[in-house]
């Protein structure tokens, strides 16, 4: 067998899933704890909001702000349980060409709040009173629907001075410093409640939010409070990863955190790719080795829309991802072999995502109805399921594996901006309209 070919099954064989059932139910098991206030990877975080009733109306001020983007929109909440987006305006958090950085650690909680606070202001009318529901999307320890501290950072990102402080505070403070009295925080929200919010308000029976895209997570409505939980999902480990996943943990802004995460998310699928690589390169599998291997020496110079990209590619020498490699990566001489090799670590590293994801969500079900006797909703945002090939259709037949005959009675749908638009249902809830 060719070298490249025993590299790649011996690769193959340390990334598959192999005990999906066993995790689903350690995660079931896992969550019952942290529900009963034991320490555990699981947060289980409160949100202080029931789901919709689909009836609520008005319009809203929604903030999303989720680690790579800055949104700000105006929704209007049409009682039918339609939605629409009136006006919006956002900015990446840091600048293409480095002219800012809000998410570095030199910069901090009012330079990113005023920057947030400025986005506001260019969308809202100074005559009008606004209802703000804000999407921030990292683990928050809740008071009430409208008041919540940031735990820690995730997602690589480092601003200082949030940590451990209450944002609606900091987010009024911006307001206020910017003249903005018109606008009042109402609720503020993790991205998954977010994400459930707006498919509760759309399809009956939704009562799971997922993200899987920079970061992951997941959220569903607890009967036994009730209310919406956020699980903190990327924090789980009860879960063994690979030497390579060891290694990118180490690397990481905090290592031994987001377990999961770093083995799901977009924000490190392409790391992954790369220490991979990297390792076969310093074993003299490329033919270039050497230029390869100070090529990957780079952090983060793969990213989750590479690994899109290079599954993307379909034509026979796979001149795509040769395009890929001599642009980005400065590789003029790849051979087809090599692409091939490349393309199989990508796809293998998306499908050891998405199972992992769907094994998660196989516990959560268990644990709010074990026999399945109701039909549910899985609503899913993020550019993952959105964007990368395969992965939405993966998450489905691992569902189906794990969930057997009745695997029908559980829908996933794409909740496109649903994390975001949750926010001005976070708002109206709380503001009781349409009840
Ligand atoms: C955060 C979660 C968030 C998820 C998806 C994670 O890094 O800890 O709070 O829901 O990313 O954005």
């Amino acid at each position: 067998m060719g070298t490249w070919k025993r590299h790649i099954q011996e690769l193959k064989k340390e990334f598959h899933v192999t005990e999906a059932a066993h995790m689903a139910a350690l995660f079931q098991r896992t969550m019952v704890d942290g529900l009963a206030g034991k320490k555990t990877s699981l947060k289980m975080l409160p949100s202080f909001l029931s789901v919709p009733t689909g009836r609520e109306t008005g319009k809203y001020l929604a903030l999303d702000f989720g680690g790579t983007n800055i949104r700000v929109m105006q929704v209007e909440l049409l009682g039918n349980g339609e939605i629409s987006i009136l006006g919006q305006r956002s900015s990446p958090l840091r600048h293409p060409q480095g002219l800012y950085d809000y998410s570095a650690a030199g910069s901090t909680a009012t330079e990113l709040f005023d920057f947030i606070a400025d986005l506001i202001h260019d969308l809202v009318d100074p005559g009008d009173t606004y209802a703000l529901g804000h999407t921030f999307s990292f683990p928050i320890q809740q008071t009430d629907a409208n008041n919540a501290v940031l735990l820690c950072w995730t997602k690589e990102i480092r601003t200082q001075g949030v940590e451990g402080k209450n944002v609606t505070q900091i987010l009024s403070s911006a307001l206020e410093r910017k003249g903005l009295t018109n606008v009042v925080p109402q609720a503020v929200i993790n991205d998954t409640v977010g994400c459930l919010l707006t498919a509760a308000y759309q399809y009956p029976g939704a009562d799971i939010g997922s993200i899987c895209g920079t970061g992951h997570n997941t959220a569903y409505f607890e009967s036994n409070g009730p209310m919406i939980i956020n699980l903190e999902a990327g924090n789980y480990d009860l879960i063994s990863g690979t030497g390579y996943d060891e290694r990118l943990d180490c690397m990481s802004e905090r290592p031994g955190t987001q377990k999961l995460e770093k083995m799901i998310s977009g924000r490190y699928l392409g790391e992954i790719a790369r220490l991979i690589l990297h390792d076969l390169a310093d074993k003299g599998l490329f033919r270039e080795h050497a230029a390869v291997q100070r090529m990957l020496a780079t952090a983060a110079c793969i990213g989750a829309e590479d690994l899109a990209c290079m599954l993307n590619d379909t034509s026979p020498d796979l001149s795509g991802i040769a395009d890929l490699l001599r642009i980005k990566l400065h590789l003029a001489e790849t051979l087809r072999e090599e692409r091939i090799a490349i393309k199989e670590i990508a796809h293998m590293l998306v499908i050891r995502s998405a199972c992992l994801a769907a094994a998660t969500y196989c516990g959560i079900l268990q644990h709010i109805d074990p026999d399945l006797r109701r039909t549910h909703v899985i609503a899913v945002d993020g550019s993952l399921f959105e964007k990368m090939p395969g992965y939405a259709a993966t998450i489905r037949i691992a569902l189906e594996q794990g969930l057997g005959d009745k695997a029908g009675r559980v829908r996933t749908v794409l909740s496109k901006s649903g994390s975001g638009i949750g926010a001005a249902i976070a708002a109206a809830v709380v503001g009781k309209s349409g009840d």
